[in-house]
């Protein structure tokens, strides 16, 4: 079987469980690609497709529903396994994302959660040990869901009927949440004692939203920057942050 492995990641959750599916694939020929890499539009050599994003406030990333939206529909139905990373609850991402992939005839089949690194927790509740860690047992509910995926995929006859994932109560209980989070967004601010000008969060922001400033300090563009924080865990000094005061924990992968 051929199989394709499609995520974004914006601080490396995504990414992690994505390689570990590829490698899960032992017998299969797999490629495993970030959106942000560049891959072939024409995904009908493909059997399967596999598509991983982060839950933000709720939902897929912005980026990964953008690169599906220009993809052109496929001339065969593909199915595909949808699966999220999230830091505590998923609400109605993977039924999101299956509807738009379901635009282009990639037909969503089967559908994971995995608990992982809070991005956003880690950040706000630095103290909670709970954001900064896999679910226990990953590994094998990995194995299962790439098993489980196969096997229906096998068995698929000539018609591949789409399983979009149910409506979730949990999207009902965060809504006030995610109603607050379309008009409170924290600024990421820059410490200048610390930042060595290094320009990595300029090149690695998914949405182009870092520039230099005169001085060559990173300056951020608030209508273009989706927080998800890339920046501030992949900076090599903690020069970017929340608060006024320096992170003293951030992710790393
Ligand atoms: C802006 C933002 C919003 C988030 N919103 C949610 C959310 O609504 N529900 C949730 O469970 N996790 C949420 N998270 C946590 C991420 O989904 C989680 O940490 C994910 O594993 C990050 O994946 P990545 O490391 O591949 O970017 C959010 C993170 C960020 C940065």
């Amino acid at each position: 079987m051929k199989i394709l492995i499609l995520y974004f990641s914006a601080v490396g959750a995504t990414k992690e469980v994505a390689k570990r599916m590829a490698k899960y694939f032992t017998n299969h020929e797999v490629d495993c690609y970030s959106i942000e890499e560049p891959f072939c539009q024409d995904l009908s050599s493909y059997d399967a497709l596999i598509v991983g994003t982060p839950v933000h406030h709720a939902e897929p990333a912005k980026l990964l529903m953008k690169v599906i939206d220009e993809l052109p529909v496929q001339t065969r139905k593909i199915p595909t396994f949808v699966f999220n990373t999230k830091g505590l609850a998923a609400c109605h991402t993977n039924r999101i994302l299956a509807k738009q992939l379901l635009s282009k005839n990639l037909i969503t089949v089967y559908e994971a959660d995995y608990v992982a690194p809070a991005s956003d927790g880690a950040l706000i509740l630095p103290q909670m040990k709970r954001f900064f860690r896999f679910e226990k047992g990953i590994e094998a509910k990995i194995a299962q869901d790439c098993t489980a995926f196969l096997a229906l995929v096998a068995s698929l006859k000539e018609e591949v009927v789409v399983k979009l994932p149910p409506f979730r109560f949990s999207s009902v209980m965060n809504a006030p949440n995610k109603f607050g989070s379309g008009f409170v967004t924290l600024n990421i601010r820059v410490h200048r004692d610390a930042c060595t000008k290094c320009g990595l969060c300029i090149s690695r922001c998914p949405y182009d939203a870092i520039h230099s400033d005169e001085a060559g300090y990173p300056m951020i563009t608030k209508s273009s920057c989706t927080n998800c924080y890339r920046c501030i865990h992949h900076c090599p000094t903690r020069a970017l942050g929340l608060w006024k005061k320096k992170h003293l924990k951030v992710l790393a992968y």
